[in-house]
């Protein structure tokens, strides 16, 4: 959460600062501010706001030469979202500039204990960092006193600190949170993520935590806390953000939705070969020698990591349990002997996840992540990774990365099932029938109108389709803001049936055999409070009042085809409420704080 990108060369700092933000607003965007220095008036200025970056833009003077700044777009953790309380932050006679993304735990104590007699203009805990940073400056060298002050902090920061004292320097320094360099031949470049580099500088270094970067001209030096340099990784950037426009699509998460199929079709030439599975022999072998998977997630990521364990112990027979990573980081359950953690993430950089793999990792155990983003924290710090090759996603709501994910899943799983499918085959159908649904799109807009009327909706269902219904309210209550949830559908009447009023929509995903029946009782008995009932099914068991019946694919799979209508139905939910679909409320695609 909170993009930072910071900029020392020969080439326009500005340009370079708003159009990484404007690529990285996607990890917040409640406000965005920026810092240059006038190579000409030699003056330093500060532009920021409440709102977008391009808000940012049109507030920004463009009239002079700069070739240093830093620029920020935040997700708002300390103070609501103002101009006092936006980035960059100043220190208390204004000569350090910093941006900053993370949370510091201990800002009160060090205000306190340090910081007595200052005066803060703002509510958040980096204006803080500037102010010890200052304070230390009147003691010793820069340098020292940025990792003075880093030796304080409790917390997560990726920082980019300007002196304007000395405009031929630019600092930045990283904790828990991501932070790389860009090298290119006209300048340096800092930022949260890669999207912010590219273009601009041909390979980066992917900063370690508690490390403390000088850079000045085209030269930097890196250093841990007490001083000593560091030893670092230069890599190529081979990443292609060239798919990054919404297109002919109003949406990027109409796009996003839309592209499933082909997604499917690009892991099925990624991970087989002919009939048969390819994975990678360590991967395979750190899933057969474990006695139990630990997946970790967050959100989506985590209804994805649900429907994976149904997968790995029902094709494979791997006992797999799920956590939701904010809850394991503190509270451990008794572990397995040999346990391996999966961690899946579509960004790879969830901080939830990322607290659990150090904890985990410096206990000894294993760690696979798999990931859309081959680059991230996550994918570089475990043992193993394995890409969902889903292409960027930008919608905020995540839906190609969930069908991405389950399909990987499934194709681990069967990597070590006794091969009763012909998972290739099995995948296809799906990919053909995810079509089916896009091609009916307008009729479920339809739907939409008709019964998503209410401030509140329920899903339910049984077995998987359980797990597709927490995804699919997910997906409803952060664009559309209708109150929802996902329930099992047995367990409504031991308390949530009491919420069921006249015309309460109620979608029930059915899809399994053995349980569809079931489903159905407790469909009737919503129904027979008054509750308006939409149901989405599969062929195989599907009635014929049913308003959205989908093809049949393998049982296992069906989560991969019942989400497309949840996803749509969300789409239009939101759409005709007017709100701004690939950037909800609150929200940010990157969550890097815990
Ligand atoms: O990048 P991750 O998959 O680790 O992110 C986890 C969640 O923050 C994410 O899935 C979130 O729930 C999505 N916005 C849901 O659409």
């Amino acid at each position: 959460m909170c993009g930072i990108v910071g900029y020392i060369g020969t080439e326009d700092a500005r340009e370079i600062i708003i159009s990484g933000l404007t690529r990285l607003e996607y990890r917040g965007y409640d406000s965005a501010g920026i810092a240059l220095y006038g190579s000409e008036s030699k003056t330093f200025n500060i532009y920021k706001d409440k709102g977008r970056v391009a808000h940012l833009e049109s507030i920004t003077d463009f009239s002079y030469k700069s070739c240093l700044g830093i620029g920020h777009t935040r997700w708002a953790t300390h103070g609501v979202p103002n101009q006092a309380n936006s980035h960059p932050h100043t220190s208390e006679e204004s000569r350090f500039f910093i941006v900053h993304n993370g949370v510091i735990d201990n800002y009160k104590e060090l205000k306190s204990e340090l910081l007595t007699e200052n005066k803060f203009y703002s509510d958040t805990d980096t204006e803080v960092i500037a102010h010890l940073i200052e304070k230390f400056s009147f003691e010793m060298n820069v340098d020292e006193a940025i990792r003075k002050t880093m030796s304080l902090l409790e917390g997560s920061y990726a920082l980019a600190i300007i002196d304007t004292k000395d405009e031929s320097k630019l600092y930045a320094c990283k904790n828990k949170s991501p932070l790389l360099l860009g090298i290119g031949d006209k300048g340096i470049i800092v930022a949260s993520d890669l999207m912010a580099l590219v273009g601009y500088s041909k390979e980066y270094i992917p900063l370690k935590d508690k490390t403390f970067v000088e850079i000045s001209g085209n030269d930097y030096k890196i250093l841990d806390i007490i001083g000593k340099v560091v030893k670092h990784e230069v890599k190529v950037i081979d990443v292609d953000y060239t798919n990054i426009e919404k297109g002919e699509y109003a949406h990027f998460m109409l796009k996003e939705i839309s592209e499933q199929p082909s997604v499917i079709r690009t892991i099925i030439t990624k991970y087989f070969d002919g009939e048969e599975v390819i994975l990678n022999g360590k991967v395979k072998e750190a899933l057969e020698e474990s006695d139990r998977l630990y997946i970790i997630a967050a959100g989506t990521s985590m209804n994805a990591g649900s429907v994976g364990r149904e997968l790995f112990e029902k094709m494979a027979g791997i006992p797999t349990e799920v956590h939701i990573a904010s809850e394991f980081a503190y509270n451990m359950p008794l572990l397995s002997k040999k346990p391996l953690f999966i961690f899946i993430s579509q960004s790879g950089e969830t901080a939830d996840l990322r607290a659990v793999l150090v904890n985990v990792k410096a206990k000894g155990y294993r760690t696979l992540t798999i990931t859309n983003v081959k680059t991230s924290t996550l994918a570089r710090e475990a043992d193993y990774f394995v890409e969902i090759h889903a292409g960027p996603e930008i919608a905020v709501a995540s839906t190609k990365a969930y069908t991405a994910q389950i399909a990987i899943l499934a194709i681990l799983a069967y990597g070590l099932s006794d091969k009763h499918i012909n998972l290739r085959k099995e995948l296809s159908k799906v990919a053909i029938s995810i079509e089916n649904v896009i091609d009916r799109r307008e009729y479920i807009e339809t739907l939409v109108k008709e019964y998503l009327t209410k401030r509140n909706c329920f899903y339910i269902g049984r077995g998987i389709d359980y797990y597709a219904c927490l995804e699919s309210s997910l997906k409803l209550k952060e664009i559309s803001y209708i109150q929802t949830e996902g329930f099992a559908a047995g367990e409504l009447k031991h308390g949530t049936i009491a919420l069921i009023e006249e015309d309460t929509p109620v979608i029930a995903i059915i899809s399994q055999r053995d349980i569809s029946k079931n489903t159905r009782s407790n469909l009737n008995e919503v129904k027979s409070r008054g509750a308006k009932t939409l149901v989405i099914s599969t062929k195989g068991v599907h009635e014929h009042d049913d308003q959205i019946v989908l093809d049949d694919v393998y049982e296992l799979f069906s989560p991969l085809l019942t989400i497309i209508p949840a996803q749509f139905i969300a789409y239009y939910a939101a759409l005709h409420r007017g709100y701004d679909i690939d950037k909800p409320r609150n929200l940010a695609k990157s969550v890097t704080v815990e």
